[in-house]
């Protein structure tokens, strides 16, 4: 490192080179500086698990580098420093003081301003490596909320920015000392560089400089940190953890592209359950046994033109499903976890958890009642009759967007109790814009399921635990988008579920505990190719589905 340093200080130091305590500072940062490029761009090319670790790590080493300028720093205030180079000519005197003047700068301001955003973005959130929390940044606190978010931002894109100053600090740091040792052949490098002989490209010691770096830069393609492994299936409603089966895989998958750990928008992370129970930046967001109050709740119940609704943007919405199931969590008190059977439970509660449990095989966690599958080529609708959706909504339906910027409905029933013939008229006004329609637990009818049959956009229909029979079902082959129907625990039979094979767009079919016939379950299966026939179990093969044994199909 070169140094300006007043003449009358010179008495103190006659040596030409650095000192050791100085030499290792410099060349710790250096390796450090190495790692953090490294580990910015994992950064940008990782998600999950994998970038929380990585970011852990980034700040650690970024902290580090903070602590080792502040220390070098102090060490040049008091301590002797070397005699002035006297290969430089005074341009180049000038060029290396500003160049080094610029890396203590970037070097205080890159972990400054990153420590800085991370704590203006959510106070409280900044974890070093192994999960050790780091306080936040020193007044951040005092500001007004409306200041954050944006301020956030700033730094951030404050930090890119130092980022690429920093790399043409390295190229001209990098060009002065190799060209003063290979080209002047001089003393400039081997001031720094003990052992290194002006000229001399041999030198072992000098060697390493570049070999540790080639270890460093090659950590970068180390293996991604292994992703936490999937939660199986749960057998059945029973069996699945209200928390981590139902509730939290909606949020992160819904809600996580903006709220997780790594980015949290509003001071909120929706990634965990205690991430969940802090809150945001206007405070705790779920207030157990009072949905009502909620504001993660509020937020989604909001009209979609509100500036407030969630989630913002054009992403796409927590389903009906889900929404009713995340409610019921609320009302259950918010528990941290636990098996559903292990709760006191009303019906209306089970149908509405059962509801949020994933469905799909293949849907990616977390879709809600449908999975989470997104669908391709959708029909443009106009918006379904809004007097129709209120009705509903005020009488146990949850009616979601599909998506944001669609009109095509996610409809789902969330209380146990019969359907009325006004309840059905107001389906039907909104027929046309249904995407997927969940009735489990309706005692839907026969006649009822005639009107579900004219609903042309329908895709994916769940009417387990309704009093649908044959005669209804039959009417059903009118639906020529169906994808995906769900029978289970119905009075359905073999003859029932044979003229199904004519919906040349199904694909799925669950008829777990109905009264469908393994055998006839196969034929079908085999009829049509494409088609999955979930089920066909007799009665006898499972035992009789009490209100908590209900299959998750
Ligand atoms: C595209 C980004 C984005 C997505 C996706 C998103 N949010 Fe937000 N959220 C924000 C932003 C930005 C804020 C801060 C501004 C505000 O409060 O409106 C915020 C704030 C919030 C707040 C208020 C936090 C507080 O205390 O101030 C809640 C609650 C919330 N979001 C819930 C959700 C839920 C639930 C979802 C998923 C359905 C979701 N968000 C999805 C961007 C998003």
């Amino acid at each position: 490192l070169n140094v300006q340093i007043p003449a009358t200080s010179l008495a103190h130091s006659r040596r030409l080179r650095y000192s050791t305590v100085a030499i290792v500072m410099h060349w710790a940062t250096a390796a450090a500086i190495l790692v953090q490029i490294g580990l910015g761009w994992r950064l940008d090319i990782l998600e999950g698990l994998g970038r929380s670790l990585v970011l852990q790590l980034h700040k650690t080493v970024g902290i580090a580098i903070l602590l080792l300028t502040a220390a070098r720093l102090a060490w040049r205030l008091f301590k002797p420093k070397p005699m002035p180079n006297p290969s430089l000519t005074p341009l180049e005197a000038r060029l290396s003081h500003l160049v080094h003047v610029g890396f203590y700068a970037a070097l205080l301001a890159l972990p400054l301003s990153g420590w800085a955003a991370v704590s203006m973005e959510r106070s409280g959130a900044m974890k070093l490596i192994g999960g050790v929390k780091w306080p936040d940044f020193p007044l951040v606190g005092l500001l007004p909320n409306g200041l954050l978010d944006g301020g956030a931002a700033l730094l951030l894109n404050l930090h890119y920015l130092l980022v690429w100053a920093m790399f043409g600090l390295l190229a001209l740091h990098v060009a002065g000392a190799l060209k003063h040792h290979f080209v002047s052949k001089d003393e400039t490098l081997s001031r720094m560089a003990p052992g290194a002989k002006p000229g001399d490209f041999a030198e072992p010691r000098l060697l390493a400089i570049p070999a540790v770096a080639a270890v460093l830069a090659a950590l970068v393609y180390l293996p991604n940190p292994p992703e936490a492994k999937a939660r199986p299936r749960p057998a059945s409603l029973a069996e699945a953890d209200v928390y981590l089966d139902i509730v939290g895989p909606a949020l992160e998958r819904r809600c996580g592209g903006c709220h997780s750990d790594d980015q949290a928008r509003g001071g909120l992370s929706l990634t965990g359950y205690d991430s969940v129970m802090q809150g945001g930046r206007e405070g705790p967001v779920v207030i157990p046994r009072d949905p009502k109050r909620s504001e993660l709740l509020i937020r989604v119940h909001l009209p979609r033109d509100d500036k407030r609704y969630m989630p913002q943007g054009e992403k796409p919405p927590l389903g009906a499903s889900q929404i009713a199931a995340i409610e019921t969590w609320i009302a259950m008190g918010a528990p941290r976890g636990g098996k559903v059977g292990t709760f006191k439970l009303t019906d209306a509660q089970k149908a509405a958890l059962q509801g949020g449990l994933p469905v799909d095989e293949n849907a990616e966690g977390g879709g809600g009642n449908f999975g989470g599958g997104e669908f391709a080529g959708l029909p443009k609708v106009p918006a379904g009759d809004a007097a129709a959706i209120k009705a509903l909504e005020a009488n146990g339906f949850v009616v979601r967007p599909i998506a944001a910027d669609s009109n095509l409905l996610d409809v789902g029933y969330t209380v146990k109790k019969p359907l009325t013939d006004e309840q059905m008229a107001n389906l039907k006004k909104i027929g046309p814009q249904i995407l997927r329609l969940n009735l489990h637990w309706s005692d839907l009818t026969d006649a009822q399921l005639k009107t579900v049959a004219g609903f042309s956009n329908l895709r994916i229909l769940k009417l387990d635990y309704t009093g649908v029979t044959d005669a209804g079902v039959s009417a059903l082959t009118s639906l020529k988008s169906l994808e995906s129907l769900s029978l289970t625990n119905t009075k359905l039979s073999d003859a029932g579920v044979a003229p199904l094979g004519s919906l040349a767009k199904l694909d799925h079919l669950y008829v777990w505990g109905s009264g469908v016939t393994k055998p006839a379950a196969e034929r079908l299966e085999a009829s049509k190719p494409g088609l999955k026939v979930d089920g066909g179990l007799t009665r006898e093969d499972v035992p009789p589905p009490g209100p908590l044994m209900q299959p998750v199909n």
